[in-house]
């Protein structure tokens, strides 16, 4: 097997984990990438088994993945309700901090957790770092007017924000957004970070997900291994 056969093979034993939590009449968030993949399919085959739920979908590509697994889903506009959500991490640090947004979601995916009543992260132990940032760039969600300028300011504060490309083309999210990932090394204090970054104006939001995780589900070589936050 490949490391990264490997690794999907341990995000969807923490997967099958993480969907014991979702219940009969759950309105559950549902999150993006490929660890959510396996998630949804998983939730899909609980659904055909007569599993009563609805969904809040945190990207397009979830959304589509989700009808196709046979779970219905809440609308945009809706006020939601979310017992829990379930998503994917880039980072974990050892108070279950997070970054997100490698794929691109992260506006979506914080509105969502902070609707939750549960958050539970889902990852492969690849993921668990001592400390945020170092080798991992944290995405930043811009409003595209201005961007260069919002970059100068987010990089006042240290590192280096790098526009995220596609395919040779500045990338926008579907929320209408740029992405300026930052690369800074460590975070020290994420907490602040996450504050100050918000504060700056064109800044819609950021990667870092501090105090939000209630459950994370890490897959290994030795098995699943599942770990409460120790919340105030
Ligand atoms: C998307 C995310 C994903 O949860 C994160 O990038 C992890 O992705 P994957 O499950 O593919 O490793 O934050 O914006």
């Amino acid at each position: 097997m490949s490391p990264s056969q490997d690794r999907d093979a341990l995000k969807r034993m923490a997967a099958l984990k993480a969907v014991e939590y979702v219940r009969d009449g759950m309105v559950v968030g549902l999150g993006t990438g490929s660890t959510a993949r396996h998630v949804l399919e998983l939730l899909g085959k609980r659904v055909s088994a007569g599993l009563a739920i609805r969904g809040v979908p945190t990207s397009e590509e979830t959304a589509d993945l989700a009808r196709r697994a046979g779970i219905p889903l809440l609308s945009y506009e809706e006020t939601w309700s979310i017992d829990v959500a379930i998503d994917g991490a880039d980072q974990v640090d050892p108070q279950l901090n997070l970054i997100k947004g490698g794929g691109g979601a992260l506006v979506r995916e914080k509105i969502v957790a902070a609707a939750a009543r549960q958050l539970i992260i889902v990852v492969d132990h690849a993921k668990l770092v001592p400390v945020l940032g170092n080798s991992y760039p944290l995405p930043v969600e811009v409003i595209p007017f201005g961007w260069p300028n919002t970059a100068r300011r987010i990089e006042a504060l240290g590192g280096k924000a790098v526009i995220r490309e596609r395919r040779g083309r500045i990338f926008t999210t579907e929320s209408g957004l740029y992405i300026l990932d930052l690369h800074m090394g460590q975070i020290d204090d994420p907490a602040a970070l996450e504050i100050q970054l918000n504060r700056i104006p064109g800044v819609v939001e950021n990667g870092l997900f501090v105090g939000q995780t209630d459950l994370l589900i890490v897959g290994t070589q030795r098995g699943v291994e599942v770990q409460q936050a120790a919340k105030q």
